[in-house]
């Protein structure tokens, strides 16, 4: 199948370019620049595109006529998007808006990346059917991002996703995992906190569900995730443990410590089933997962 992916450059984008190429798919890969993918296949093609231009993608829509979108580029980081509250929306839902009229007139099938941080984190392993109510304007950004793509006259599906982790690409940024680990391996102290409860999600098992998406086309939301609920105080303590790193350097905190301009929410992590039940979707537990990075 031929797939365009925004957000190639992306934690998530980059391993799914990848994963897409591999498995047979003809993979059309843009991203804001140049490609910082470091990976180069017969099946992928790359594409300078900024998604808050009105015209860029839709140049690259016309030309190629995916049958799939997936449409992983977003302003990401919750206290830019705060502080930035124009742009976010510029960006996370003016520009799904416009990628999704291209593709209602290019393409067959529409696959948009959203997040746990929809829901207020009162509850948390939130199935697909919980009503949203974000705490933060990224949230806000996602969730009005998300009722666009429900009014598509294309099958589309949400995948939302937690907390995603993995080995950090060449010139990335950092997350989760990669930031504990390298601060552990330095001998550095680093403060965690051990109040927000999630499900993180091996970035390798995202994208094998969204492959299985890809493959099924099957439509409406979906919680993509890891299946252990834990919050990165007790992440960070699985890691130490695993890789024989210094625990004592994990100062355990509540996020009260930090002052940060958005919002996080307290309790969330999904509940997979329909995922697992109806995808096939099975994705490693944090363990296996530590097991698997560690090289
Ligand atoms: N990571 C998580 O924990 C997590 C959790 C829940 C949901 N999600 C969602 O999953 C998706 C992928 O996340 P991620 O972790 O891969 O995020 P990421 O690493 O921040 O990737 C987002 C990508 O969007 C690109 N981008 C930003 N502005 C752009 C623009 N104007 N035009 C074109 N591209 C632009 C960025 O380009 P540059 O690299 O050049 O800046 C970046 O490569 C996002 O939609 C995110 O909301 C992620």
């Amino acid at each position: 199948m031929k797939v365009l992916v925004t957000g190639a450059n992306g934690l998530v984008g980059r391993v799914l370019v990848k994963a897409l190429a591999l498995a047979g798919h003809e993979v059309i890969a843009t991203g804001k620049g140049p490609s910082r993918l470091g990976f180069e296949h017969n099946l992928l093609r790359w594409y300078d595109a900024d998604i808050t231009h009105p015209f860029q993608l839709r140049s690259i829509m016309e030309a190629e006529k995916p049958e799939v979108v997936i449409h992983g580029a977003a302003m990401t980081q919750v206290d830019e998007c705060e502080q930035r509250q124009k742009e976010a929306h510029s960006l996370n839902v003016e520009a799904t808006a416009r990628l999704l009229l291209d593709a209602e007139e290019f393409s067959s099938y529409f696959i948009f990346l959203s997040t746990d941080f929809v829901f207020d984190g009162e509850r948390g392993i939130y199935s697909e059917e919980d009503d949203v109510n974000p705490i933060s304007w990224y949230g806000q950004t996602k969730v009005e991002a998300e009722a666009v793509v429900q009014t598509s006259t294309i099958p589309w599906a949400i995948v939302r996703t937690c907390l995603v982790y993995g080995a950090k690409p060449e010139g990335g940024r950092a997350n989760l995992y990669s930031w504990i680990r390298e601060s552990l391996e330095a001998g550095k102290a680093i403060k965690v906190v051990d109040d927000q409860w999630r499900t993180p999600t091996l970035v390798d098992d995202l994208v094998n569900g969204i492959l299985l998406l890809v493959e099924k086309q099957k439509e409406g939301i979906w919680h993509l995730s890891g299946k252990d609920q834990l919050t990165p105080y007790r992440f960070a303590l699985k890691l130490a443990g695993a890789y024989g790193l210094d625990s004592g350097l994990l100062e355990k905190v509540t996020a009260d410590n930090f002052s940060q301009p958005g919002r996080r929410p307290l309790l969330t992590g999904f509940n997979i089933e329909k995922a697992s039940m109806e995808l096939g979707f099975a994705p490693r537990s944090i363990d296996e997962s530590l097991e698997y990075l560690r090289q």
